[in-house]
């Protein structure tokens, strides 16, 4: 297969062309490289990697154009920054928009893209949250603009299929509260963490879902989730577990704008793909602290604003 992955030197657009490299798919990545590392991928004979941003609508048309994907993986995402609303609706609502009209143009039939769960609200209205959740995206720019970015690929005419992601970890991912705790810890830094909870995924599990929606199952909306969340403290008993440190640490209440659980329904995933996330907790966050102790953090970002 061609697969054209966006934002694909990022953590789950990584993963996602090493698998297909090792297959034997040929992969095109475009990528600007805002919140990633650049040695995530490696070079590969079927590999190209383009940098530069979705924004750029000509070379977006060129390249759907000469490599002619049999399908496109959209992972691109801006996030880093929660103030900066204009970045987020440039890479995340014009960047889908172009990203659509692109492929439209040179008859690429297939979309893949990944939205937040966040678009069902700070505080959603059921547990576990269903397909049918009413998507109440105010909350942040980040959902605000991957949201609007979700209805252009259905508006598309395009065949999508949408993933609502859990929280994925594993190595090589640098958002979220795994390589902050790691960060923290190993610096010596105080460390806290919030009175949540979340579903986590591990990538190769991930990635394992993914591959069905590559390999042509699927058409719509789906969660890609374990459908069983944990508690912050349990994540970072984890890792002190994993980096064999013990350490009692503060767990402080929420903030107004941070959601209690996210649990999301998997059953429309299951049921079609035959799948299920089953790597255990203890094993995931083992294996990510390890890329962490050899590969070391240089920076972690979040969509989230900042606790003191
Ligand atoms: N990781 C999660 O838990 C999670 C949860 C919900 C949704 N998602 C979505 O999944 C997708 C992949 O996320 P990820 O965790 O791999 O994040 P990531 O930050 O590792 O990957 C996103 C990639 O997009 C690149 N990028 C940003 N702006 C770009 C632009 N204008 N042009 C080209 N490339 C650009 C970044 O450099 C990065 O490599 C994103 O769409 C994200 O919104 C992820």
């Amino acid at each position: 297969m061609k697969v054209f992955i966006t934002g694909g030197s990022g953590f789950i657009g990584s993963h996602l062309a090493d698998r297909l490299l090792a297959r034997g798919d040929e992969v095109l990545v475009i990528d600007n490289f805002a919140t990633c590392r650049r040695d995530n991928l490696k070079a590969h004979p079927k590999l190209k990697i383009v940098e530069d941003s979705i924004c750029n609508e000509k070379l977006m048309n060129q390249l759907m154009q000469e490599f002619k994907p049999d399908l496109v993986v959209h992972a691109a995402a801006s996030y880093k920054d929660p103030n900066n609303w204009v970045e987020d609706a440039l890479t995340n609502v014009m960047g889908t928009a172009i990203v659509c009209q692109a492929m439209a143009k040179a008859d690429i039939k297939r979309i893949i893209y990944f939205q937040t769960a966040l678009c069902y609200g700070l505080k959603p209205v059921e547990q576990p949250v269903t397909l049918n959740h009413p998507i109440l995206p105010r909350g942040s720019s980040y959902a605000i603009s991957k949201t609007a970015a979700e209805d252009y690929v259905q508006l598309s005419g395009l065949d999508f299929v949408t993933f609502r992601l859990a929280n994925a970890y594993g190595p090589r991912n640098i958002s979220g509260p795994l390589p902050t705790f790691f960060k923290r810890l190993t610096t010596n830094q105080k460390c806290f963490v919030m009175d949540t909870r979340r579903d986590f995924v591990y990538i190769d599990d991930m990635i394992d879902c993914i591959m069905h929606a590559v390999d042509g199952k699927g058409n719509g909306t789906y969660h890609l989730s374990s459908g069983s969340d944990i508690s912050i403290k349990e994540l970072f008993d984890a890792t002190t577990k994993a980096l064999n440190m013990h350490f009692v640490v503060e767990v402080k209440p929420r903030q107004p704008d941070d959601v209690f659980s996210i649990l999301l329904d998997p059953s429309r995933t299951k049921n079609e793909f035959g799948w299920k996330a089953h790597i255990p907790l203890v094993e995931g966050v083992s294996k990510t602290i390890q890329y962490y102790n050899e590969q070391g953090i240089e920076e972690t970002f979040t969509h989230l604003k900042e606790v003191k």
